[in-house]
């Protein structure tokens, strides 16, 4: 019985206090670093979406404008990039040697080195390695009370009590935390404390719903997740991605060029200078550990911190090109391979949208109303390259910087922590079924359909997509057709 008041009394404090502080945001400009667009897929959210700093649970309504009153929508697939994490144990590493450097070797009269070197901190620890934030947890939070806002049909407590939300996770642990804390983004706003109740006590609950009038949330409190990594993971899985892509250095050769070219150089050089330190200790590596202490530190502490002196804005678009460079031949249009990896994802999406479309044709329930499916930078990045998204006439290459300077294949702008492509089914009458796709809750058109209209026939995306449709199929693209043995 002891044991049972403790744990309430834990989960009452953790439960109350933890909603206020999440609800609760200020933001002052001056604490952003001028840099911070340019932070690649080490970016916030709000860099994206500026109206969220005022209010992080602010949504536009009006960015869905159905055609007809009519409209009712019937599905949502949300794929979800997790949250803010820690830095890697290898990029801990890299700010370790650069912190080494400022605190033994740097010298100067500037008064954010001086702090550097007096008072900042390496905090960072490798057994960190990647792992949610509590920022991470409170941007799922807020994007689950934003969605249940702009699709309050779906995204409800009836629909989630009735088990007709779904979500499937990468089995990293900072995707699972992000599944875990979009899913308490609902429960807390619902205030379904069952739940909760549930996993921290868990048999002594199950005792207490026998006799309690909790009993009904104690039945349906189970909102299950599924982890999937042949679905999240799929460029783990594909061997052929791993075999040519992943494990080739020849298939980065422009990112290394770039790396090792003049506009790198010259930053390389101007921190070197600022530092007083020999050019040769700011290597590439080095360079970048320090834009990304900035970004990490802005995103996990939102501090400005003086890290980010060393670079100007000129200086930043040059490391995100290079970061960029590496997305695009990693995960994007660099190698065909890439985004066919994601063909499994791609029918998993569109057989779940055929089979809705098949239930509401029948006039039957849509057993899957929502589907949450949270994964990774590297999970998205291949699947809107698949779909055509960000798709510049120029391939990026190393000596394209100044060409590719209004590029719209911007990492920065596409994933952020958080990032988010949803595809909202609707059902506008006469059998018309329309989808809306929207990356980080902004209008998106699909590229190369006729239809410029933010919510196209289904029908014509089925169409623009058929050859995907019909092919695309995980098992062949993926297979390694090995060259015959050498003699
Ligand atoms: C809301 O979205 C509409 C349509 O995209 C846009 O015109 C309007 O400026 C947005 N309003 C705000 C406050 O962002
Ligand atoms: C993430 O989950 C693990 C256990 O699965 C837990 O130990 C950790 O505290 C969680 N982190 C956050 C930030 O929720
Ligand atoms: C820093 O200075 C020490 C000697 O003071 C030297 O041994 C070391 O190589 C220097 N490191 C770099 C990266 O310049
Ligand atoms: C991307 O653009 C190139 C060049 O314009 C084009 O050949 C290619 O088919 C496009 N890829 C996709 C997936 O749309």
């Amino acid at each position: 019985m002891l044991t049972f008041l403790w744990k309430f009394t834990v989960f009452y404090v953790c439960y109350t206090s933890g909603f206020l502080s999440n609800y609760v945001t200020f933001e002052d400009e001056a604490n952003i670093p001028a840099i911070a667009k340019y932070f690649n897929t080490k970016g916030r959210y709000e860099e994206v979406n500026p109206y969220l700093r005022e209010d992080i649970l602010a949504v536009n309504r009006s960015i869905l404008q159905p055609p007809s009153a009519e409209c009712r929508q019937i599905h949502l697939t949300a794929i979800i990039r997790h949250g803010t994490r820690y830095p890697t144990t290898k990029n801990i590493k890299e700010m370790q040697q650069l912190y080494n450097i400022v605190l033994h070797n740097a010298s100067g009269e500037q008064s954010w080195l001086h702090e550097l070197q007096t008072q900042w901190r390496m905090w960072y620890t490798e057994d960190m390695d990647g792992r949610l934030v509590q920022k991470g947890v409170n941007e799922l939070k807020h994007l689950a009370v934003r969605l249940s806002k702009l699709f309050p049909s779906l995204i409800s407590e009836e629909k989630l009590r009735g088990g007709f939300i779904k979500f499937i996770t990468s089995s990293k642990h900072r995707c699972v935390n992000s599944t875990l804390s979009f899913k308490a983004g609902l429960t807390e706003l619902w205030d379904i404390k069952g739940m909760t109740m549930i996993i921290m006590m868990g048999p002594l609950c199950i005792a207490c719903c026998s006799l309690l009038p909790v009993a009904f949330l104690c039945a349906d409190v189970e909102f299950d997740h599924a982890v999937n990594d042949a679905l999240m993971r799929f460029f783990d899985k594909c061997t052929r991605f791993v075999e040519e892509v992943d494990n080739n250095p020849s298939a980065v050769t422009e990112v290394e060029k770039f790396k090792e070219g003049p506009e790198m150089r010259r930053v390389q050089q101007k921190i070197a200078d600022i530092l007083n330190v020999p050019y040769s200790s700011i290597t590439y590596d080095v360079a970048e550990a320090a834009f990304y202490l900035c970004a990490y530190e802005f995103a996990i502490r939102s501090v400005k911190s003086p890290w980010c002196e060393l670079f100007d804005e000129d200086d930043a678009k040059v490391i995100e090109y290079a970061s960029d460079l590496r997305e695009f031949w990693k995960r994007g249009y660099g190698h065909d391979i890439n985004s066919k990896a994601s063909c499994i994802l791609f029918h998993d999406v569109f057989s779940r949208m055929d089979k809705t479309a098949t239930q509401n044709k029948l006039g039957q329930q849509v057993t899957e109303a929502v589907t949450v499916q949270v994964g990774h930078a590297d999970t998205l990045l291949p699947l809107l390259t698949l779909l055509g998204f960000f798709n510049d006439s120029e391939p990026l290459t190393s000596t394209n910087y100044a060409a590719q300077a209004h590029r719209s294949f911007r990492t920065s702008h596409m994933l952020p922590y958080a990032a988010n492509l949803l595809l909202v089914l609707s059902d506008c009458g006469g059998g018309d079924l329309r989808l809306q796709p929207l990356l980080n809750e902004k209008p998106v058109t699909f590229p190369g359909l006729t239809d410029r209209s933010s919510m196209p026939l289904y029908r014509d995306v089925l169409e623009h997509y058929k050859d995907l449709l019909q092919g695309c199929d995980f098992e062949t693209e993926c297979q390694l057709f090995k060259q015959p043995a050498e003699v």
